[in-house]
């Protein structure tokens, strides 16, 4: 079995170590330009157009993320570069539900419990407690309810605040309300004080983060986009937090990554950044769903995470 493996910043000898460890029988190598060599597997992560083109004989490939959304935008570009009928396996959770349950709640609590605000008032030296917000009047609200989206509520609500998920499909988790399909959008976005963002990319989710959703919501909610920089139309959030219908945003995800030295959210008082850290791919448990799928596969039994082409994700 040959596997051939490309992330444009993951040290290629470890992984190829870690699959050998795994898969003895396999033979796992770094692809480089000129590379056409055989491939049964391909561990990818924004590969370049020419490393999958062509290639007849994968039997899958395998994305080093929770999201396909570069891979499907090559084929967009390219079409064919996907080999027809290859299943496309994507990481699910693998260690990254965890981390996005901590971002998730290390930020809600910034925002519930005021420490932003209490970080303003220490830097006037002003000593003034604040109204505290209650959790009745601080509904959360999850665009995407899948692996992700539907741990981070589950974590929410352990800590008791009230949360509401919007996704294609109803979903049923405990005490978390559920919103599907673009009918039940509008009530969904009504009544959500804070609004986070764990929906994949795809033609129908681009730009959703935009100044007609931010209207609907609670006057003063706060964003937390932890998804995709494609979702969010970035000068209708410089608006809305200059008019005070968002009161803050944490963003994790841009449209432009690295984020430009000369882009507004870098000073925006209101706008917290981080570098696309909110769930990072771990290797080790990467490498364990990775190889349990190609061992599924070569079983002729399906892998988990398989992504369905149509819908996008
Ligand atoms: P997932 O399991 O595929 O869940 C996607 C959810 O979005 C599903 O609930 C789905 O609804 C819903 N959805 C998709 N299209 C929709 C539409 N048009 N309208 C309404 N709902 C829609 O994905 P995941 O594993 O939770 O990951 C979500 C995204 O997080 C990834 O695609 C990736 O972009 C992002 N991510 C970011 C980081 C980071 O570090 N910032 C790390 C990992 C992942 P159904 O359930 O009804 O299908
Ligand atoms: C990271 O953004 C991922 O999709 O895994």
């Amino acid at each position: 079995m040959n596997i051939i493996f490309y992330h444009p910043f993951f040290a290629a000898q470890d992984w190829l170590v870690g699959m050998t460890q795994r898969l003895p029988q396999a033979h796992i190598r770094a692809w480089q330009p000129g590379d056409n060599d055989r491939a049964d597997y391909a561990l990818v992560w924004r590969p370049p157009y020419e490393m999958l083109a062509n290639r007849g004989d994968l039997k899958g490939i395998f994305a080093l993320g929770a999201g396909v959304d570069a891979i499907l935008e090559q084929e967009r570009q390219h079409p064919g570069t996907l080999p027809t009928g290859v299943p496309l396996v994507r990481l699910e959770d693998s260690g990254m539900a965890q981390q996005m349950q901590e971002y998730a709640l290390a930020c809600v609590l910034r925002y519930f419990r005021r420490f932003d605000e209490y970080h303003v008032l220490q830097q006037q030296q002003r000593w003034l407690p604040l109204v505290p917000h209650q959790q009745s009047d601080f509904t959360i609200g999850i665009l995407g309810a899948g692996v992700l989206g539907k741990s981070v509520a589950q974590k929410l609500v352990e800590f008791g605040f009230k949360v509401r998920c919007w996704s294609r499909s109803a979903k049923q988790i405990n005490g978390v309300q559920s919103f599907a399909g673009n009918a039940q959008q509008a009530a969904f976005l009504h009544d959500t004080r804070l609004l986070i963002n764990l929906l994949p990319n795809t033609p129908e989710t681009q730009g959703i983060l935009n100044q007609q959703l931010f209207a609907q919501l609670i006057p003063g909610a706060y964003l937390l986009n932890l998804a995709r920089g494609a979702h969010l139309v970035e000068n209708d959030l410089l608006q809305a937090l200059e008019q005070g219908q968002i009161a803050a945003a944490t963003l994790d995800v841009f449209g432009q990554e690295p984020l430009p030295q000369a882009h507004p959210f870098w000073c925006h008082p209101r706008v917290s950044i981080t570098p696309h850290i909110s769930a990072i791919t771990l290797p080790e448990q990467a490498m364990n769903q990775i190889a349990a799928n190609i061992l599924a596969l070569e079983a002729g039994g399906p892998p988990t995470g398989l992504v369905d082409m149509q819908r996008g994700y």
